[in-house]
């Protein structure tokens, strides 16, 4: 009886023991392939500078990739980041001076979303003209690029909240932090 039960056990461990290294080999071989990927590097890196950890990073995937490079981009998180930003920025102006005019708000505003200046210029701090992608013949550091992929951010953390005002809170914290400090209210 007992011969026959060490069999089985050593026919069981034989068996399964291959299995369960294989398991985890190939698991590891799967983290340490997605670790060297310089695109997911990259994110890694990016979640560290804004300060924000992803629970779904395929928002911030998503965030990083230009309608140049596939179907499944970042056009419609940008426009919501970019709202963001200008409700943001609107609830500051009105906070700090209820009596401000609509012609000097709209000027405030603009001075701290628009492409050229404000939002690619804090894209380009970010260095996600090297995050972001776009297809081979699309310049990357072009300022909509660069402004597309920064202002989807926003919209990308709000979505994994699943409100906006943390990506608010953030947005200020990037622009006016040690990004973007001369635009700051
Ligand atoms: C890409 O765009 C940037 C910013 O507009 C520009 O300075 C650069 O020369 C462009 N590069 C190429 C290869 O067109």
């Amino acid at each position: 009886m007992v011969p026959r039960g060490f069999t089985v056990i050593t026919i069981f461990v034989f068996a399964i023991v291959p299995h369960i290294q294989g398991f985890a080999i190939s698991e590891q071989d799967g983290k340490i392939s997605m670790r060297s990927s310089p695109f997911e590097t990259a994110l890694v890196t990016l979640q560290r500078q804004i300060g924000y950890n992803f629970q779904k990073i395929s928002l911030l995937r998503r965030a990083m990739t230009h309608a140049s490079f596939s179907e499944e981009n970042n056009k419609a998180l940008s426009i919501l980041g970019g709202n963001i930003i200008d409700t943001s920025a609107s609830l500051r102006l009105l906070k700090k001076n209820i009596e401000i005019s609509s012609k000097e708000m709209n000027r405030r505003i603009s001075e701290i979303s628009k492409v050229e200046s404000s939002c690619a210029a804090d894209g380009l701090q970010l260095g996600l003209h090297k995050v972001v992608r776009v297809s081979p013949k699309t310049n990357s550091s072009a300022p909509a690029v660069v402004c597309g992929a920064f202002r989807a951010i926003f919209g990308a953390i709000a979505l994994d909240v699943g409100k906006s005002d943390d990506a608010g809170s953030i947005f200020w914290a990037v622009h006016g932090g040690e990004v973007g400090g001369v635009m700051a209210i």
